[in-house]
């Protein structure tokens, strides 16, 4: 039973289980089910699944809110300099806009509004939204009452400076508060801040570790769409292992994980992003993807952008505007790379589609294998991924997500001892990495 609720929860919020444990979920369980005096775990299941809010608190109950103010310290000198001395120049009565995700309990999207203050903005001149999933935690956040557990040693004098010392604790001032919009969110939700303008900065420090590799993926690709073309990506220590380099630059400053979103793909490709509805597409060799709120579209230079225009307007999913126009050989590699967001944006059959392709000029490949699983298993079809990620794994027996992708079907076949033996050779691989 716990393992079915494992599966809601990473269904719902990404939690891969074995990143904090199941011993540690199993806690929070039980925590909930004495709370709602319920003690049999069906129960506990069927309530789960009818209401939201107790898959709400049994969220607030399992995530990890652990932050403090200026953790880490570099991330936000960095972000400072960047604000100050690189994006002013060239945005010069412009508003600078960060995404705190997820911001816990308020302290980092807190300490950012400090540092930005400290060189000279005014609260007019920058916004910043912060987003959690756990209620709770964004209900604290937005009262900005801080105990003693909340300043580790990072924050130098900001304490005299922004908060005010009351009974108990410290109390943010209100300049720094206003500064803040707090929301209560889901960074995996299709939805996710779709409405909003390109951030300059995103910080999304000590979430990705509770993921796997390819909610990691996912989640990242949902970043890079939300940033503007120089726009400052800032991850925790743990997390750098997961960046796509393709997508991401790494900006070379010791104690922090930023990067820089990469607009230029491998074989010279471009991805033009595009915040607003006049899409304006950069040429690929082929087409070009661009993006229009919460859609992603590939548009084939074959197709006029005028002509393409009403094909795509009001389109919420990846809509591919392309025919079954024939992709040679040099651009295989691109082609994979295509299909991977629309996987990523759900449009599953035409990136099952892109993979048949690619597969049919490169037979021998992978990754393609490998994406065909997961285009699959989102379709429902465990037969034919399991099969795709036993290619995989014959083709590269050094692919990570394959051996968790199989650790996960034995599993769901009751064959532990399969299972057991895929999670450690994927656990060699990544010690070895
Ligand atoms: C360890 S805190 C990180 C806070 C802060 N970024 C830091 O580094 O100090 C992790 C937070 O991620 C939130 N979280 C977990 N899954 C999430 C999701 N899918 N979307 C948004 N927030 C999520 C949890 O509620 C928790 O508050």
């Amino acid at each position: 039973m716990a393992t079915e609720i494992e599966e809601l929860l990473k269904k719902t919020i990404g939690l891969d289980s074995s990143s904090i444990g199941s011993v540690t979920v199993e806690r929070s369980i039980n925590r909930r089910m004495v709370q709602c005096g319920i003690s049999e775990k069906h129960v506990y299941v069927a309530l789960l699944k009818s209401s939201s809010l107790e898959l709400q608190a049994l969220i607030d109950e399992v995530t990890v809110p652990e932050t403090w103010f200026f953790r880490g310290v570099e991330p936000f000198r960095l972000l400072a300099e960047y604000a100050s001395m690189e994006w002013l120049k060239s945005n010069y009565g412009q508003v600078f806009r960060v995404l705190s995700v997820p911001c816990s309990s308020g302290e980092e999207p807190y300490s950012i509004a400090m540092v930005l203050m400290d060189v000279g903005f005014n609260k007019n001149q920058f916004h910043i939204d912060a987003v959690d999933i756990s209620a709770k935690v964004i209900a604290r956040a937005g009262q900005g009452f801080y105990g003693r557990n909340s300043f580790r040693g990072d924050e130098g004098d900001a304490v005299s400076r922004y908060f005010n010392v009351i009974e108990g604790g410290y109390r943010i001032n209100d300049p720094v508060r206003e500064s803040v919009q707090f929301r209560h969110g889901n960074l995996l939700d299709e939805s996710f801040m779709t409405n909003e303008y390109a951030y300059d900065a995103i910080f999304c420090r000590n979430l990705l570790i509770y993921f796997d590799r390819p909610t990691q993926a996912k989640a990242l690709m949902k970043l890079h769409g939300l940033m503007s073309e120089q726009g400052m990506l800032f991850v925790g220590h743990a997390e750098s292992g997961c960046i796509d380099h393709d997508f991401f630059s790494l900006v070379r400053r010791t104690g922090t994980f930023c990067y820089r979103k990469v607009e230029k793909l491998k074989n010279k490709e471009t991805i033009k992003t595009i915040y607003s509805n006049n899409m304006v597409g950069n040429n690929m060799d082929d087409g070009c993807i661009y993006k229009s709120d919460s859609s992603l579209f590939f548009r084939p230079n074959s197709i006029s952008l005028q002509a393409a225009m009403p094909k795509v307007v009001n389109i919420s999913k990846v809509e591919v505007v392309s025919d079954k126009k024939t992709i040679e050989d040099k651009d295989s590699e691109k082609l994979l790379k295509i299909a991977a967001l629309l996987a990523d944006q759900g449009n599953l059959t035409e990136a099952a589609r892109l993979c048949d392709q690619h597969l049919a000029n490169d037979p021998y490949s992978g990754a393609a294998y490998y994406l065909l699983g997961v285009v699959r298993e989102a379709q429902g079809d465990s037969g034919s991924a399991r099969e795709l990620f036993h290619k995989t794994l014959y083709l590269d027996p050094k692919h990570y997500q394959a051996l968790i992708h199989l650790a996960g079907h034995a599993e769901r076949q009751g064959d532990l001892a399969a299972a057991t033996i895929y999670r450690t050779r994927a656990r060699r691989l990544s010690e070895s990495e």
